[in-house]
């Protein structure tokens, strides 16, 4: 790098403290690590604690994985699907040597690695892809002792275009820099566990709203925002702001049902008519829970909550009602409720109807067992322009691969 880019340090710093939830904070940091060092692709890896298994020793989740030059192979805005798989914090392999010692690993040629080092390089995902990994600098993510994470960047490149090896410098700058990022990702580590606190309580009611499915509709509402500003030429930041936003508002799409009492959400077989109006009412209870707030995320999960059960034809529900007195606001003739319709339905609400709707097909439910999933595509085909905004079905489907993808980073334990 020879001169360091201070101003680009501190920009990177201050967008970093504005990312609350923390899968969109950490595909951000491991965007600005491999800016800084300029390089050309790079993984980050998140410490998943010791579960109910006290033998297993920690291990590293892969969270996300960038490549330039592989993406630069894809079709414009399609996005790179990578495999879940974990690492174990031992000497063995370079991202987990660098968690187990907690020191900073720069290998100049990943094939010539010096044969008194403990861990070996695994060239398995270069043979899949064609992809020749040469440097690596992988360095660990601690704050306050604990270990967060660890980030590898590959394939530093010069001016040119040439691969080179990282240098003294870019350790300096990538030490400093993950110091900064740890401090967001503590933050955001907080954020995520107090709205997974919120899901566990109205999992206490609907034992069906578990952190996997809320996992996967945030994921899903991402990808399929995503997809929709990329076609519509959103700018980046204004992206990467509703994303964010966007992830924390869909968790909670249904912690309404705190509300609704066990006896109605745990019946089995069919309900009643008035035990269905009782259930429908969790969309007001949710809105109840953020009414009056002004936070950008609060009034996204507003809308989320009130909305997603509201169809794109109109025959969705509640409808035009006060989400604070329950009281309706248009009606029809028999002075039910009319439902909201089209672009009366707010944007997250639309798209986290589809990514529920998707969810819950494939998933088994006390009333039902889990649909394939050829069915379901074929259902929520079939309700574009009915049940759902027929562009945001067309996006659905071009970024299936990624939804398919995150539907089995999120399938452990159901
Ligand atoms: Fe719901
Ligand atoms: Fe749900």
């Amino acid at each position: 790098m020879g001169e360091v880019d201070f101003k680009s340090i501190v920009r990177a710093n201050s967008e970093l403290a504005r990312i609350q939830d923390i899968d969109i904070l950490l595909e951000r940091i491991l965007l600005e690590a491999r800016k800084m060092v300029n390089a050309d692709a790079g993984s980050i890896y998140a410490k998943q604690a010791k579960e109910e298994d006290a033998t297993e020793a920690d291990k590293l989740l892969i969270k996300y994985a960038q490549n330039d030059t592989l993406q630069k192979t894809l079709p414009p805005g399609q996005k790179q699907v990578y495999s879940r798989f974990y690492v174990p914090i031992n000497e063995k392999s370079i991202s987990g040597y660098c968690a187990f010692m907690r020191k900073i690993v720069n290998i100049p040629d990943m094939y010539d690695i010096d044969s008194s080092a403990p861990y070996s390089f695994n060239s398995s995902f270069d043979k899949l892809t064609g992809y020749k990994t040469v440097s690596s600098l992988t360095f660990p993510l601690v704050a306050e002792e604990q270990l967060l994470g660890v980030i590898q960047v590959l394939n530093k490149k010069d001016k040119d275009g040439n691969v080179i090896p990282f240098s003294g410098d870019d350790e300096i700058v990538l030490t400093n820099f993950a110091s900064n990022a740890t401090a967001a990702m503590q933050r955001a580590y907080l954020t995520r566990a107090m709205i997974l606190r919120m899901v566990r309580m109205s999992e206490l009611r609907d034992p069906a709203e578990t952190g996997n499915h809320v996992n996967r509709v945030a994921g899903y509402a991402v990808e399929i925002y995503d997809r929709w500003a990329y076609k519509r030429n959103v700018r980046e930041e204004e992206r990467e702001h509703f994303r964010d936003i966007l992830r924390i508002g869909a968790m909670l799409h249904d912690v309404g049902k705190v509300a609704i009492s066990d006896a109605i959400l745990k019946k089995p077989g069919r309900l009643t008519e008035e035990e269905f109006a009782v259930i429908k009412n969790h969309t007001l209870h949710g809105a109840n829970l953020f009414e009056g707030t002004v936070s950008p995320i609060d009034r996204l999960a507003m809308d989320i909550a009130f909305t997603h059960h509201e169809n794109w034809d109109g025959t969705g529900y509640p409808g035009w009602v006060d989400p604070v007195t329950f009281a309706p606001i248009k009606t029809d003739e028999s002075g039910k409720p009319l439902g909201k319709k089209g672009a009366e339905i707010p944007f997250a609400g639309r798209i986290v109807a589809i990514a529920d709707v998707f969810d819950a097909l494939g998933s088994k439910r006390v009333y039902k067992e889990a649909w394939g999933e050829d069915q379901v595509l074929e259902e929520i085909r079939k309700m574009s322009g009915t049940k759902f905004d027929p562009e945001l079905v067309e996006v659905f489907f071009e970024t299936l691969p990624v939804i398919q993808s995150i539907k089995k980073l999120y399938s452990e334990g159901d």
